[in-house]
C-alpha cells in the first residue's frame, strides 16, 4: 500500500509588500524576528531555529509603476494562526507590543483556543493563540463537539480585565478552559466589511 506523505509542520509565509521597512519593522517588533539574508529586493527573517519563518518582495522594486489601490480582491488567505506555548508568553507579548502601539484588533476566547488577533501594516491578519487544552485529544474532542454547534466563533474577551484578575493574585490559566459560552463574538477583521 502506498503511504499517504503529509507536512510536518508549517515553515514560511511570503508577502509581497509596498510597505517593506515598515513589515520589516513590525516583523521585528512583534515577532522579535530577524533578518538572515537581505537583497534590493528581497528579505528573509527569522524567529526561532527555522531557516526563515517570512520572506517579503519588495513590490516597489518588483513593480515600481504599481499600484495597490486595487479593489479588495476577497478570495484568499484571510489569517495564520502562530501558536504560543502558554498564556504568559501570549500576554507578556500582548503587553509588549501595546507598549510599542501594536493592538489587537479582536480578542476571542474560540473555546478551542485563547486568540488575539493582529494586522500587520498591509492589512495581513493572523491569530496569536494558545490552546485551551493540554492535550491534542482534548482540543479535536472539543472540535468535534457540541460546543462548536452552540457557538462556533467564541467569546470576546478584553486582556485587560485578565491582566486586573492577575494583579489580584490571579492566574491567566484561571481563565484558560471557557466557563462562559455567550454572548457569541461576532467575526471582526476584514471579512466583517462583507458580513
Ligand atoms: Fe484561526
Amino acid at each position: 500500500m502506498m503511504t499517504m506523505h503529509r507536512p510536518s509542520k508549517l515553515a514560511h509565509v511570503v508577502y509581497r509588500s509596498r510597505r517593506f521597512a515598515d513589515m520589516l519593522a513590525w516583523y521585528g517588533t512583534v515577532f522579535g524576528a530577524r533578518v538572515q539574508h537581505q537583497n534590493p529586493a528581497m528579505a528573509f527573517l527569522a524567529f526561532d531555529d527555522e531557516h526563515h519563518r517570512f520572506a517579503f518582495i519588495d513590490l516597489s522594486v518588483i513593480d515600481p509603476e504599481g499600484s495597490d489601490q486595487a479593489p479588495k480582491p476577497w478570495v484568499g488567505v484571510d489569517h495564520l494562526a502562530w501558536t504560543y506555548a502558554t498564556l504568559d508568553d501570549l500576554f507578556e507579548t500582548y503587553t509588549r507590543c501595546k507598549a510599542q502601539g501594536i493592538e489587537p484588533y479582536w480578542c476571542v476566547h474560540h473555546g478551542l483556543t485563547i486568540s488575539m488577533y493582529y494586522a500587520d501594516p498591509d492589512g495581513n491578519q493572523m491569530e496569536f493563540q494558545v490552546n485551551a487544552f493540554d492535550s491534542d485529544e482534548a482540543c479535536n474532542a472539543y472540535i468535534r463537539g457540541p460546543a462548536m454547534d452552540a457557538n462556533p466563533v467564541g467569546v470576546e474577551f478584553d486582556p485587560e480585565e485578565w491582566l486586573a484578575a492577575v494583579r489580584d493574585g490571579g492566574s491567566l490559566d484561571d481563565f484558560r478552559v471557557r466557563t462562559v459560552h455567550e454572548p457569541a463574538s461576532p467575526i471582526r477583521g476584514a471579512i466583517s466589511e462583507l458580513l
